[in-house]
């Protein structure tokens, strides 16, 4: 049987790589979607471990297009604003239609935004409007949601002070968060790339976790004593979040501290709570835990 041939547009990015990874040990034929001015290092990385890289006019949906030929797949794994999430998305899968690609996979990697409205944070909103636009074309689009990515409890989240042995949190410290490492969401995506028949939606957890847990997790991984610092509420941290943005509205950083505040807000919601999760959707997964995360982490 002929390989499949899987497009991946972001491959020079952080989750996009390590798609790209898994896609090619599972055998598939991968061809990644760069721009001439995407780094060349990385690219000459991309090629050196197998894939196929094609330095294209990522506006242009005709030369997309032709990139695209023969591919039973496209997965995005682009990030950015409007300009990318909507403007640059809708070209790459107007792109994948034109070369009648039957599959797509949005860049979206989050928490279920289908939970949230717009307005209650900028990066789910984008993504909401951009799956607008996608559901009135005629491709098959399967989006991953994976909560945040694990990876950064050790670094991006100020949640666990290793120096001061505090878990910080707001709201309720019982509240289980979804968190997945960059590897697993990445694998998982590649799962789904070559699998035919995806549904709409697909929800995986490496871990479910609350702020008490992680405690219990630092206090046997470290033999010491941390403690749990309530430091308020989620209507306190809305409140935080407003001046915050007015502050410094960072209207162009994708990341401003506002909008790590509105996703660890989003994430403390009771609607951010998986009713149902497809982790054992693939026989090759083995998901990375919290504990197994800080395990190999330094923890001071
Ligand atoms: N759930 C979470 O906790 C979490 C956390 C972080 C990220 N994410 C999501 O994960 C996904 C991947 O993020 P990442 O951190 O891996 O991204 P990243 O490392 O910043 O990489 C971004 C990629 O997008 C490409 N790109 C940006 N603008 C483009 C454009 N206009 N046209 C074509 N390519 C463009 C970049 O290409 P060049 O190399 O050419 O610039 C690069 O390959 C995004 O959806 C992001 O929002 C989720």
């Amino acid at each position: 049987m002929s390989k499949q041939i899987i497009v991946v547009a972001g491959g020079t990015g952080d989750l996009g790589g390590r798609i790209i990874k898994a896609l090619l040990n599972k055998g598939a034929e991968v061809r990644v979607l760069v721009r001439s001015t995407s780094d060349i290092k990385k690219i000459s990385h991309l090629e050196q471990i197998g894939a196929d890289v094609k330095a294209i006019d990522m506006t242009s949906e005709q030369e997309i297009s032709s990139a695209c030929s023969g591919a039973t797949c496209v997965v995005s794994a682009l990030a950015g604003l409007h300009d990318v999430v909507i403007d640059a998305q809708k070209v790459l899968l107007n792109g994948a239609i034109l070369a009648g690609v039957p599959r797509f996979i949005p860049s979206d990697y989050s928490l279920d935004f289908t939970k949230f409205k717009d307005g209650e944070n900028r990066n789910l909103d984008l993504r909401r409007a951009f799956h607008q636009y996608l559901d009135s074309t005629s491709i098959s689009a399967t989006t991953i949601f994976n909560g945040a990515f694990m990876d950064m409890l050790t670094n991006e989240i100020p949640m666990i002070i290793f120096k001061k042995k505090l878990v910080l949190y707001w709201g309720n410290a019982d509240h289980k968060m979804g968190f997945t490492t960059l590897d697993d969401t990445a694998l998982f995506t590649a799962n789904v790339a070559l699998d035919e028949s995806t549904p709409r939606y697909l929800r995986i957890a490496g871990d479910q976790i609350s702020p008490r847990e992680i405690r219990e997790v630092m206090n046997k991984l470290s033999g010491q004593k941390f403690r749990l610092l309530r430091t308020g509420g989620l209507g306190l941290l809305s409140i935080i979040i407003k001046i915050a943005r007015k502050i410094s509205p960072g209207k162009t950083d994708l990341y401003p501290t506002w909008q790590g505040m509105q996703y660890m807000r989003n994430m403390m919601d009771e609607r951010a709570t998986l009713k149902t999760i497809d982790n054992n959707r693939y026989a090759d997964m083995k998901w990375t835990m919290v504990k197994d995360l800080l395990s190999n982490h330094k923890l001071n």
